[in-house]
Parts: C-alpha cells; sequence; structure tokens
C-alpha cells in the first residue's frame, strides 16, 4: 500500500460535503505537498482506453503505477478497472484513478435521448432515469458521465440538439438540476458541458465559431450552468468552440473569473477531447507547450486525450512560464472529486458481472420515460388513438423495426439487441396476424425505392398505416449537423406513396431534432413526434398509439416551417418591428405578397410549425381565472390559474408560466419560461395550479454585467404553450437592484 494510505487512515475519517470540511481540504493539501510536479501532472492526464487495444492494459497499470495518470474514459469493464486501481494504489503515493464515460441517457438501458427526456417535462422522472443510469454504469467501474449537456440550442441544424434540453434555459436548468441529483445521489459524478455558449455555433455547424454578447452569455447560456452549478455539480467540460474570440478552453474569463470567481465552483474542469491541443489550430497557440501554458492558466484542470500536459508542464513551470500554484489548484480540485467520491479511501467497484443492468425496475422506467417523451403534434378528427380491435394493422417505413435507431445517437455501451421496436410493440398488443410489415426504403436515408411497392401493397391491405421515418441514430449528436431538415432519404416520397392509398396515415417520426415537416404534414392524420426513445421505444409508442396511455409531452425546441427561420426561438426579442398578427397571410407563397415592413420573411409564415411547449392531448384542456397575488416579504408572488380537464379521457397537461419585463434599461425577451407544472386530470376535472415566482426570476444581467430587478410592468401568459392568451400584469415596485 502507498504512503498515502496511511496518511489518509489516520487523518480523515469523515465522509465530506463538497463544500469541502477543512479536514479535507487538509488532506487534500498534504497530499498534493508530497506530489512531485510530474505525479501532478500525472494528475492532470486523461486517457481514452480501447481495452481491444493489445496490451493497453499492460500499458494502462504502468503508467498508474508510476503514477504518470489520473484518469481514464472508456473502460466499461469492472474488472480491469480494478487491476487498474490496484496498480495506482501500488503507486508512491497511491492516488486512485477517476473513470469517466459519456452516459448521456442511460448506460446499458437506454433511456430517450435528452431532447425527448426534456419533453416530458417532468425532472424527477428525469432524476430517476439519471439516478438508474448512475447503477448501471457504476456497476461496470464508472465513477464519472460526461453529463448533463445543457448548451442552450436555438439552432436544429445543430446535431448536438438531441444531447440538450432545447432552447429555454429555464427549463433546460430544471432538467440539468434533475440530472446533476439523480447522478450524484448516486455517488456518481456529473460534469456540466460544454463550458460555454458550444450551441451557439454559427450555421448549427458543429465546432464552428460562437458570437455571444456577455449580456446574453450571462441571461441565457449560462444560466444552466449556474444552475447545476449551485446544485453542486462535481465536474464541467470546456467546450471546443471559439467564444467572442477566445476559445473556451483558453477561457479565463470563463473558467476564472465566472466559474471559480463568481460562482465559487471548487470541483474540477476536465477539458473537451484533445480540446487543448485544438488551441493550436484555432490559431491561439504557437505549439502544444503554448496549448498547455494556455489551458492551465485558464483553469482546465485535466486534459483530455491529448498530452500538452505531460508533455511540456514541467519545463512551463521550471521556466516560470506558469506558477507552480496553478498547478496545484488544478490537482487538489481534482483529488477533492476523487476524496468526495470515496475513491481516495475504496477506489474498487465489486465486480458482479451484468447482474446490474437491464433491471426490470430499469427497464420500467425507461418505458415511462418513452411514453412521457412522446409529442403529439397532429391529430386530426381524432384519429388517434387506434382501436385495437381493427383487423389490419400496416407498420411501415424504414424505422419501424430498425433497433440500432431506437436508441439514438450517443448509446454508447446500449445494445440494439436490447431494444424492442415499434413492429415488436404493436405486434406484442395485436398479435403478429393483424400486422402487416414493409419497410419501403432500407434505411433513412436510402434513396432506394424498389421496397415501396411493398409498403404501398401492405398500405392498401390495412385499415390504418403507420408510417415510422424520420431521423436515425446517425444523423444526429456530435458532428452531425445538418442544412436541410426534411425527411432524409425517400421517405417523403415514401410518405406521399402511402398517403396516395387512400388509408388513415400516422406518421411516427424519430428525430434528434426539430423537422421541417411541411411536406408530409398535410398528407397525415396523425403526427406522432417520437425522438429516439431509447430500449423501451416498441411498447411506450404501441401504447400511445392505441390509447393505453394518452400523449402528454410538449417540444422544448421551436419547430421551424423552413431552414430559412432559423434561428427561430419562442424567447427572442421583440424587434422595432414585428411581425404582427395582421400583417401575417396563413398562405404566403410568393415574394410578391404584401407583408408591410416588418421584422419577417416574404415568403413563409412568420410563425414557426410548432411553437415551443406544444403538444396535444387525447384530451383538452382550458385554462382560466388567472390570479396574481401580492408578494410575500421575500419578493416571492403566487400566480394561480384553474386548469380543466374539458375532454372526454383523462390526460397530463403541462401548464407553463411565462413573463415578459415590459419596459427594462436593456431589451428583454416577448416572453420568458417562468414555471412549469405537469398535472393529471380526469375527464371534467379542475384544480387550482399555483407557480412561485420569486423577484430574482424577475431580473438580468445588464449592460455593466451586473444581476438587476428592475421595477415597472411585467406581464403573465399562463398556458399549454408559448403562446398562451390567458394574460395579466403586475406592477414591481421599488429601487432597482436585488
Ligand atoms: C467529445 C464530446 O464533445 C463530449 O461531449 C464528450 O463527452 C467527449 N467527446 C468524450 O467522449
Amino acid at each position: 500500500m502507498g504512503r498515502f494510505f496511511q496518511i489518509s487512515a489516520v487523518a480523515f475519517t469523515c465522509a465530506a460535503s463538497f463544500q469541502s470540511a477543512l479536514g479535507d481540504e487538509a488532506r487534500l493539501s498534504a497530499l498534493v505537498s508530497q506530489m512531485t510536479l510530474e505525479e501532478k501532472l500525472g494528475q492532470m492526464s486523461q486517457w481514452s482506453v480501447d481495452l481491444s487495444e493489445p496490451g493497453i492494459l499492460e500499458k494502462l497499470t504502468a503508467a498508474a503505477r508510476a503514477g504518470r495518470i489520473g484518469s481514464t474514459l472508456n473502460i466499461n469493464d469492472a474488472a480491469a478497472m480494478n487491476a487498474v486501481q490496484k496498480a495506482a494504489r501500488e503507486s508512491r503515493l497511491g492516488v486512485p484513478l477517476i473513470n469517466g464515460q459519456d452516459v448521456i441517457h442511460g448506460y446499458r438501458t437506454q433511456f430517450p435521448i435528452p431532447l425527448g427526456q426534456a419533453a416530458t417535462w417532468n425532472p424527477e422522472l428525469v432524476r430517476e432515469a439519471a439516478a438508474a443510469a448512475a447503477r448501471e454504469a457504476k456497476s461496470k467501474g464508472v465513477h464519472w458521465t460526461f453529463s448533463p449537456m445543457i448548451d442552450i440550442a436555438r439552432d436544429p441544424r445543430w446535431g448536438r440538439i438531441a444531447e440538450s434540453g432545447g432552447e429555454d434555459p429555464y427549463l433546460t436548468s430544471a432538467m440539468g438540476v434533475a440530472m446533476v441529483q439523480g447522478y450524484q445521489g448516486e455517488n456518481f459524478a456529473a460534469c456540466a458541458k460544454h463550458f460555454a455558449g458550444y450551441g451557439a455555433a454559427e450555421a448549427g455547424r458543429d465546432y464552428n465559431t460562437t458570437l455571444i454578447p456577455e449580456t446574453e452569455l450571462r441571461n441565457v447560456y449560462l444560466k444552466p450552468f449556474h444552475a447545476v452549478q449551485k446544485a453542486g455539480v462535481m465536474t464541467f467540460m470546456s467546450a471546443f468552440n471559439d467564444l467572442n474570440g477566445t476559445p473556451a478552453t483558453a477561457n479565463t474569463f470563463l473558467m476564472r473569473q465566472v466559474l471559480r470567481k463568481e460562482w465559487g465552483f471548487n470541483g474540477f474542469v476536465v477539458s473537451d477531447w484533445e480540446s487543448v491541443m485544438e488551441l493550436t489550430r484555432h490559431g491561439i497557440a504557437a505549439d502544444l507547450r503554448d496549448a498547455a501554458r494556455l489551458g492551465i492558466t485558464a483553469g482546465v484542470d485535466l486534459e483530455m486525450v491529448s498530452t500538452a500536459y505531460l508533455d511540456h508542464g514541467v519545463e512551463l513551470v521550471k521556466s516560470g512560464a506558469i506558477s507552480e500554484e496553478l498547478i496545484n489548484d488544478s490537482v487538489r480540485s481534482i483529488l477533492r472529486v476523487k476524496e468526495r467520491l470515496g475513491l481516495l479511501d475504496q477506489p474498487f467497484t465489486d465486480d458482479k458481472g451484468d447482474s446490474a443492468l437491464l433491471l426490470p425496475e430499469t427497464l420500467a422506467l425507461a418505458r415511462r420515460a418513452a411514453t412521457e417523451s412522446l409529442v403529439l403534434l397532429k391529430n386530426k378528427g381524432a384519429r388517434l388513438p387506434l382501436e385495437e380491435k381493427l383487423p389490419k394493422v400496416a407498420v411501415v417505413g424504414p424505422l419501424a423495426d430498425s433497433h440500432a435507431d431506437m436508441l439514438g445517437c450517443w448509446s454508447c455501451v446500449g445494445k440494439p439487441e436490447d431494444t424492442v421496436t415499434v413492429l415488436d410493440g404493436v405486434r406484442a398488443l395485436l398479435g403478429n396476424d393483424r400486422v402487416l410489415h414493409a419497410s419501403g426504403t432500407p434505411s433513412d436515408v436510402s434513396l432506394d425505392k424498389s421496397g415501396f411497392a411493398a409498403a404501398v401493397e401492405a398500405a392498401n391491405n390495412a385499415d390504418v398505416v403507420i408510417a415510422c421515418v424520420g431521423e436515425g441514430a446517425l444523423l444526429n449528436g456530435e458532428a452531425r449537423s445538418r442544412a436541410f431538415l426534411n425527411l432524409p432519404g425517400a421517405q417523403e416520397d415514401l410518405v406521399d406513396a402511402l398517403a396516395a392509398t387512400g388509408k388513415p396515415l400516422v406518421l411516427v417520426v424519430f428525430s434528434g431534432r426539430p423537422l421541417v415537416l411541411a411536406r408530409p404534414e398535410p398528407k397525415a392524420d396523425a403526427i406522432l413526434f417520437v425522438w429516439h426513445p431509447g430500449t423501451m421505444a416498441g411498447p411506450a409508442i404501441a401504447d400511445v398509439l392505441f390509447g393505453r396511455e394518452t400523449p402528454g409531452g410538449k417540444i422544448t425546441a421551436t419547430f421551424p416551417r423552413a431552414v430559412g427561420q432559423i434561428p427561430i426561438y419562442y424567447n427572442a426579442r421583440n424587434t422595432g418591428r414585428p411581425s404582427t398578427t395582421e400583417n401575417v397571410g396563413e398562405t404566403l407563397g410568393t415574394a410578391e405578397h404584401p407583408v408591410g415592413y416588418s421584422s419577417r420573411h416574404l415568403d413563409v409564415h412568420s410563425a414557426p410549425a410548432y411553437p415551443f411547449g406544444f403538444g396535444l392531448s387525447y384530451t383538452t384542456f382550458g385554462y382560466s381565472d388567472l390570479v396574481i397575488g401580492q408578494p410575500d416579504a421575500g419578493g416571492t408572488r403566487q400566480i394561480s390559474v384553474r386548469l380543466t380537464n374539458t375532454g372526454k379521457r383523462a390526460g397530463s397537461e403541462v401548464a407553463q408560466l411565462y413573463i415578459q419585463d415590459a419596459v427594462a434599461s436593456l431589451t428583454r425577451p416577448v416572453r420568458e419560461l417562468k414555471g412549469f407544472k405537469k398535472v393529471t386530470l380526469q375527464p371534467g376535472e379542475s384544480t387550482n395550479v399555483t407557480f412561485a415566482l420569486p423577484r430574482e426570476e424577475l431580473g438580468f444581467y445588464d449592460q455593466q454585467s451586473r444581476f438587476v430587478v428592475e421595477p415597472g410592468v411585467f406581464r403573465v401568459w399562463v398556458g399549454g404553450d408559448s403562446t398562451a392568451s390567458l394574460s395579466g400584469e403586475f406592477v414591481l415596485l421599488g429601487q432597482s437592484g436585488l
């Protein structure tokens, strides 16, 4: 056993809170003080490991034993990880490694992609899903996930919108906090990424430049990060992007000024994959030595994959280019997280094989999450739900029976063979005999139409057609940006061919982003937007299609009518010449239409196809009796409405509260989400829904980066989406400032 363990046994026994008790800090400092510079730089280095690479374990254990490595990613094998930890314990100071993995929406059991999880508007469910994922991952020797991704995403061309909570900072904060609580409640570290502004990539092209004024950065992009920091997230990841001329990974303002100084963060920051090395490509570092200097100076504590710190750290300190104090701070932060996870005392995983994976209760949770993530976009003539006694149902389309595509992007250790497809799910409900199937075209992106005839034949022989179309898993996630957002491949032609049969047509649309559904939408009787629902996709979708469950999901990113509208998001500013309902034509088709001198396009309706917060149900809901209370002593107002299920079925509704600061020193969004509640009501049932609106939620960062709450009129809306019409207002009295 290394010397470190003797020290720890004597001096430190109690479990730490993350805001570290003094005793823990003394333990960390004692450890840092015994380390050589080389050992410190080892702590600051993370290797990506492919266990199938010959000799890798020997290499890894040798590095661990020599104290030259602090972290790994991609080891999903408890026995291998234990071997590495054993070697680390045998090192001079016995400091174990922390092993990370992209556990983005589940581990072996896959939950809906994060954009789908956000569509549940159910943070408690999201928290439970994260906790279940953590339990599975921990059983395989993983200590830390690179999740939640809480980048605000206003551009569906950006493939990583799939990993986000969508366009709204309030909702993204709630989902991010829920995930952090879920993971860390299992003693499994979370990572807030990508710090910061990564989602604002120009043209929605992944890794592209971002230019975000400081007011917008603080009022929109940084908000979810601040929320998870307050919730105790243990790590942050510095982003790939260039932010206002300084790449995030070299951004002292972000990581030293905001994160550490203003917010008081004391966990560690990991770079993104080789993003320290990429500082040379950004043209801000002359070489790797310079890149290491910039990364360490800016506050990136752990270097993922590239080896600039290891290769140049010693010389940088010896030459005085960076002070050893910076290195000590980074190492202390890394050790703090290891200490909090208990790794310093017990680094091994109880290897129970696969026994913690795919447990029945985890699959049940995945099914519930998938069900709640589904969004009904259209239901002409109440075509859905379908009757279970229908004689024949055609389940067609390239995604109807595509196991891998149920998982979605970043499914990592998820396995296609664990998944249940829509075809499986409908067959399980109706039996094999009544379900006809043909894929129509081999994959989502294929242009091959030779299977159309079989799909049309199935449709002709059925009473209803369920067409499973959209994006497969490979069209979204990292580096999967798209310039066109229509159904890819031959699928729009397939929908036309199916519609031409005259059979009732239900589209089940898979996707990792809002799509432009302008062409298929008029052909469909109903559209159920299902994202990528994960392992239990099939049963969840079948339950909703056949009315065993009522859909209640709502979109968290605006669906454009045309790519040219992007970026289009609900919490935009008004402009001096807003597009009003008076000058909006429903059927604008040509450039000749008079639209006035207002902020809109000539050739497309100014409203989106589906607004933020939108989603239908099999029942309907009514809102009335908006009451805005007086503030209590702490400045919090209660705002309540009467919510009634006005339809004939039980269902869940997400009641949403929006506000607008009518006149402020900085132009403010036309609406901002400030509260939401998901409520289940029986037919005819009513309830009062009350939101607490704290005074801080009325504030914003002004041009001088001061957080201010300015007195004056605030408008309020409550309803089922961001176009809610039930409104009121209140006047905030008092002085500017908080
Ligand atoms: C690059 C991605 O940007 C990041 O989100 C991910 O966690 C790392 N690679 C590790 O796989």
